[in-house]
C-alpha cells in the first residue's frame, strides 16, 4: 500500500479526497522529488520515464534550465509584474513571435492563463465578429471544462450535472462534411471549433482533405474556422501548429499547455486583425475582455523563454524524426498481438488503439472488465506500465481504448527504445499470462468496494 504522507492528508482534507483515493486504488500514488527532461525521480529514488508530458505541457522537458534561469532573472529584477496600468513589457514580443510562427493571417494574440480560458475567449470573439450565436464542434472533442468550453463537448461523462450549457452549441460527427455543410448553411453559426488532430478523442488524425474542405465551407458560409491546438501546438506534431501539416489557414488558433514550459500558466488565442478589432473596436472598449494574470510578466517571460528553447534545440524536427521512429518501432513490435488495432499519430503525438480480443480465453475476462467499467482495460495497462516498468502514460479521456504516447520533445532515442521494449513486455503479458487479468480483477474489486 502507498505510504500516506502528511501532504496527502492535508490534500484530502482540504482539496480533493477522491483524487487521492483514485491514485491509491491504481497504485500510482507516489511522490516525486525531482524531474528533469523526460525523467521523473520518486522520493525513494525510483526513476519513471514520462511518456505523457502532463498532457502535452512539457514539450521542452521538465524544468528546462534555460526557462528556469529566465524566470529567476525576472524574479530577481523586481520589475513591474502586475501593474495593470501600463503596457506589459513582454506581451508584444511574445505575441509577435507566436503570430510569426503561426504565419498566414494570424497577426494578433490575446493572452489567457489556460486552454479553457482561450476557448471561452474564442467563443466571445467569434460571436462579436460574426454577429451570430451558433457554435459547432465535433464528436469526441475535448475543449476544456469551464461552462462555455464544456458546451463544445458532447461526452455526457464530463457534462452530467453541470448544465444547462450554451443552447446554440451543436455537435456534428468528426470527419463528416455533409453535416457540417448542413449546419453552416443555416448561416447562424459563428464558428466551427475543431482540434486538427483530436487528442482525448483518441489521437484521431483526419485526412487533410476533410480539414481543407471544412475550412472552405466555413469561409463559404461566413463562419470562423477555429483550431484548438492546445495539445497539438508548439511543435508537438513536428510543426509549430499541426494545421501547418495540412496547409490550413484558420481564422483563430488556441494555444496553451506547452507555452508555459510547464512552469507558469499561459495560453494564447491567435487571430486575424479583423476579429481582434471587432472586440476592441473603440477607446470605450479598450479593456472589454481581460483576465487579470494573462499578460503577467512571469507568464510572458516563460512563454518567450519556451519559444527560445523550442527553436534553438530544433525540437520540431526532433519531434518529427523521433515520432516516425517511435511509430515504426511500435508497429513492428506490436504487429503480432490480436488486441492491438492501430498505431497512429503525427510527430510525438501518438496513440496505440486496442480492440476486443477474438480468442475466447482473452475475450471472457476482457468483456467482464468492460462491463465493470469501459476504461478498466486501458487503466490496467497504464497501471502496469507505471508500476512494473516505470513508464508514465494515460488513456485518452474520450476514448478509453487508446493509449496516449506523448513524451517530452527532448526525449532521447534510447528512451524511445526503452518505451517500446517495455510496452511490448506489458502487451505480451496481456496476451500470454493470467497475471495481468488476475490483477485486473483485483483492481475491479477495489474500485467496486471503494
Ligand atoms: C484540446 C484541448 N483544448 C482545451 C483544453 C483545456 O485546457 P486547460 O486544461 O488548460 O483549461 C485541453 C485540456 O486538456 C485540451 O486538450
Amino acid at each position: 500500500m502507498p505510504t500516506v504522507v502528511a501532504s496527502d492528508k492535508l490534500y484530502s482534507n482540504s482539496v480533493n479526497p477522491q483524487w487521492v483515493r483514485l491514485l491509491d486504488v491504481l497504485q500510482m500514488n507516489v511522490h516525486f522529488a525531482h524531474c528533469e527532461g523526460a525523467e521523473l525521480f520518486q522520493s525513494d529514488g525510483k526513476r519513471v520515464l514520462d511518456f505523457l508530458s502532463g498532457y502535452c505541457v512539457h514539450n521542452t522537458g521538465h524544468n528546462h534550465p534555460d526557462i528556469i534561469a529566465a524566470l529567476h532573472e525576472e524574479l530577481d529584477r523586481n520589475g513591474p509584474v502586475m501593474l495593470q496600468s501600463c503596457v506589459p513589457e513582454l506581451a508584444g514580443e511574445l505575441a509577435s513571435r507566436l503570430c510569426a510562427g503561426a504565419g498566414g493571417r494570424l497577426t494578433k494574440a490575446h493572452f489567457t492563463s489556460s486552454g479553457s480560458e482561450g476557448v471561452e475567449a474564442a467563443i466571445k470573439f467569434a460571436r462579436a465578429c460574426t454577429g451570430r450565436a451558433g457554435l459547432l464542434f465535433a464528436d469526441g472533442a475535448f475543449h476544456g471544462l469551464t461552462c462555455g468550453a464544456l458546451s463544445l463537448m458532447g461526452n455526457e461523462f464530463w457534462r452530467e450535472g453541470f448544465g444547462p450549457f450554451l443552447p446554440e452549441a451543436r455537435q456534428i460527427p468528426f470527419g463528416d462534411l455533409e453535416s457540417l455543410d448542413a449546419e453552416l448553411s443555416t448561416r447562424k453559426c459563428a464558428a466551427f471549433f475543431l482540434e486538427a488532430i483530436q487528442g482525448e478523442g483518441g489521437i484521431r488524425v483526419p485526412d487533410g482533405q476533410y480539414l481543407e474542405q471544412a475550412q472552405a465551407l466555413c469561409r463559404k458560409y461566413g463562419s470562423l474556422f477555429i483550431l484548438d491546438e492546445v495539445q497539438t501546438g508548439l511543435y508537438r506534431t513536428g510543426r509549430f501548429l499541426a494545421a501547418q501539416h495540412f496547409g490550413l489557414d484558420p481564422d483563430m488558433v488556441i494555444l496553451a499547455k506547452a507555452l508555459s514550459g510547464g512552469l507558469v500558466p499561459v495560453g494564447a488565442v491567435l487571430m486575424t486583425d479583423d476579429i481582434y478589432n471587432s472586440v476592441y473596436s473603440s477607446l470605450h472598449r479598450a479593456i472589454i475582455h481581460t483576465s487579470t494574470y494573462s499578460e503577467s510578466t512571469l507568464a510572458m517571460r516563460a512563454g518567450v523563454a519556451t519559444l527560445d528553447v523550442l527553436e534553438s534545440e530544433r525540437l520540431g524536427a526532433r519531434a518529427l524524426a523521433l515520432g516516425e521512429n517511435l511509430r515504426q518501432q511500435l508497429r513492428e513490435t506490436l504487429a503480432g498481438y490480436e488486441m492491438v488495432k492501430e498505431v497512429r499519430g503525427l510527430g510525438l503525438f501518438c496513440g496505440v488503439e486496442f480492440q476486443a480480443p477474438r480468442h475466447w480465453t482473452l475475450r471472457a475476462p476482457y468483456e467482464t472488465f468492460k462491463r465493470i467499467h469501459p476504461g478498466m482495460f486501458g487503466q490496467m495497462l497504464v497501471m502496469n506500465l507505471f508500476r512494473e516498468k516505470g513508464i508514465l502514460t494515460q488513456i485518452c479521456g474520450n476514448n478509453f481504448q487508446v493509449l496516449k504516447v506523448a513524451p517530452p520533445l527532448v526525449v532521447t532515442e534510447a528512451q524511445v527504445d526503452e518505451f517500446v521494449r517495455k510496452l511490448d513486455e506489458v502487451v505480451e503479458s496481456v496476451h500470454a499470462s493470467t497475471t495481468f487479468w488476475t490483477e485486473a480483477l483485483g483492481l475491479a474489486r477495489r474500485m467496486v468496494n471503494i
